[in-house]
């Protein structure tokens, strides 16, 4: 009965909405809390995540974008000890701060939690006690730096010595900072802890290991199949399962960080890595929980038509393409990615930046002075998707003043001023004008397709190109048609050049919305609209003659290079 009623109903749009709708979820690397985010993060990951989570939401689909603060780890322990504070001090800092980044910058996560919640532990506690019982870990002891004088194991970073490789004295047990290699601690001649400068040995200690060799050639046959991947992705990839996977230890001799689900190991935690992985799914969990649907969590990782997406940076490629997928397949039924879109990196007037070394660009104070969207739409222009790229501040006035200012803003901002001028601020009625002109309107919706394709395999930055191009070509549309001249030769030609701009102008507000969120809000409302962009969906509006439009006020400020 119930079917033969919903037979008889013509399908509407809603309904092929709905019926095509994708379940995507999108996962963000969770940055250290230890420190501001600088604008090579915000290329790495959180952007493109975002202009990617947009555009989703706007084609209808189901999004789902999580991440937190990765509380734990050395980055953090050593930040607090440089201070003088407690660990969970530094954490909470920064995660306030990266919260407030978020808010300002306009990165729409659905939920932005902490690794530090109960939650967390929970579900890190089932991923441990699960893999334990299937197999998947096995304790076994190894040889670890040990500080007598403090009587404590150490951090590989914490030991210092002479390089074997190029003689530098002081080495960290993790890497070489003037050669650069990377190094285990027994490598080090005169181990010594950076803590104290005292002497350091090599003792045994049992830690638990992931069996990753149990994993190898499922992985390599996983991977091989992954034909969408970024090559440079794929090929470290399969590089790295050439190589040979060897067990890994997953727990340390450590006070800060998630303890183990297990009595009698109370001095050691669970590796960073291998709880920060697991934040994808507690984020979905705890987001599931908070809407009051504690089962939620669940098509997003085991309905095999989710896909999901992990936004990263280069150096985190194994983490995710590897090591996180064999814990997924050792406890079964969970999805693996569907894609790892990982960038490369962000240089800085042709430097690599370095926290150390104090060579960065703080986001927070980036956002103090400038408009979101002028910070996003630089980086967006310089997303690191096949090499590295670079930040200049002159490159950010130029794209500011010359594409923002006077391509898009200006084209927007002459066409509603002569409106307000000649049209008393009301949307022009053109008799006999009924639709865009077609070259105009085939020319937004091949745009349109470009860009979709574009940004569905996660290239952002040429459809950014494609869209800068469609306001340069209204523009050039703008000044041929000359509305200047029209309104005194032929009025009813001008009020449709009009009515054709309002039409390209408000497709490029749609088109922006996943790349500048901010300006396409203002930009809707300099429409007429009351609504909110999202609700428009990924399509142009044709406009409404006679709708009364609000005075226009300039989309974006012209920034005066000297002044900074
Ligand atoms: N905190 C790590 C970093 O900044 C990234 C962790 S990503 C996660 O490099 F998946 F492990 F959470
Ligand atoms: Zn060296």
């Amino acid at each position: 009965m119930f079917g033969f009623r919903q037979a008889r109903r013509p399908p509407t749009l809603d309904d092929t909405r709905v019926a095509m709708a994708e379940r995507i979820l999108v996962c963000v690397a969770w940055p250290y809390a230890n420190g501001s985010l600088h604008v090579g993060h915000i290329a790495g990951a959180y952007l493109p995540a975002d202009i990617f989570a947009r555009f989703h939401r706007l084609r209808g689909n189901q999004v789902l974008m999580v991440s937190g603060s990765d509380e734990h780890g050395t980055p953090v322990t050593v930040r607090a000890e440089q201070e003088g504070v407690s660990p969970k001090e530094i954490a909470d800092r920064y995660h306030r701060e990266f919260l407030e980044t978020w808010d300002r910058l306009g990165i729409s996560f659905d939920l932005f939690t902490r690794t530090g919640t109960d939650n967390h532990r929970e579900v890190v506690w089932d991923l441990f006690r699960t893999l334990l019982d299937r197999g998947h870990l096995f304790p076994a002891t190894m040889l670890a730096p040990y500080s007598p004088s403090l009587n404590r194991f150490l951090a590989d970073r914490y030991v210092r010595g002479t390089c074997p490789y190029c003689g530098y004295t002081d080495a960290r047990g993790d890497q070489c900072e003037s050669c650069g290699r990377l190094l285990d601690p027994a490598d080090l001649i005169n181990m010594r802890s950076s803590l104290d400068g005292k002497p350091v040995e090599m003792r045994e200690t049992e830690h638990f290991f992931l069996n990753l060799p149990a994993f190898q050639e499922q992985l390599y046959a996983w991977v091989r199949e992954q034909e969408h991947w970024r090559p440079q992705v794929r090929n470290f990839t399969l590089g790295f399962l050439q190589q040979g996977l060897q067990p890994r230890a997953i727990t340390r001799d450590i006070d800060w960080g998630v303890p183990l689900p297990l009595p009698g190991y109370e001095h050691k935690r669970i590796y960073v890595w291998f709880e920060a992985c697991t934040g994808y799914l507690s984020a979905t969990v705890e987001w599931a929980r908070h809407r009051g649907d504690p089962e939620g969590w669940r098509p997003w990782w085991q309905d095999p038509a989710t896909r999901s997406y992990y936004f990263i940076g280069k150096d985190n490629i194994p983490f995710h393409t590897i090591i996180w997928p064999a814990m997924l397949l050792g406890y079964g039924g969970l999805n693996l990615p569907y894609d790892v879109p990982a960038n490369e990196y962000m240089n800085l007037e042709g430097q690599k930046i370095s926290t150390s070394r104090g060579w960065a660009i703080w986001v927070p104070e980036l956002l103090a002075r400038f408009d979101p969207d002028a910070v996003r739409y630089m980086i967006a222009a310089n997303l690191p998707e096949t090499r590295d790229t670079d930040f200049t501040m002159e490159e950010f006035f130029r794209r500011n003043n010359d594409e923002l200012v006077a391509t898009y803003g200006n084209l927007a901002h002459r066409t509603l001023t002569f409106i307000q001028r000649y049209y008393a601020g009301r949307v022009p009625e053109a008799p006999g004008w009924s639709a865009p002109d077609p070259a105009l309107a085939a020319r937004v919706g091949s745009t349109f397709e470009t860009v979709a394709a574009g940004i569905s395999a996660a290239r952002f930055k040429e459809p950014l190109r494609e869209i800068m191009a469609l306001a340069q070509h209204a523009n050039r549309y703008f000044d041929e048609q000359a509305p200047w001249r029209q309104v005194k030769e032929d009025r009813a030609a001008c009020a449709a050049t009009l009515l054709n701009l309002l039409y390209v102008i408000d497709g490029l507000k749609v088109l922006f919305y996943p790349y500048l969120p901010h300006s396409s809000g203002r930009l809707h409302a300099l429409l007429g609209h009351d609504d909110e962009v999202t609700a428009q969906g990924w399509q142009p509006r044709v406009p409404t003659p006679g709708r009364p439009l609000p005075a226009p006020k300039p989309l974006f400020v012209k920034l005066d290079p000297a002044a900074v």
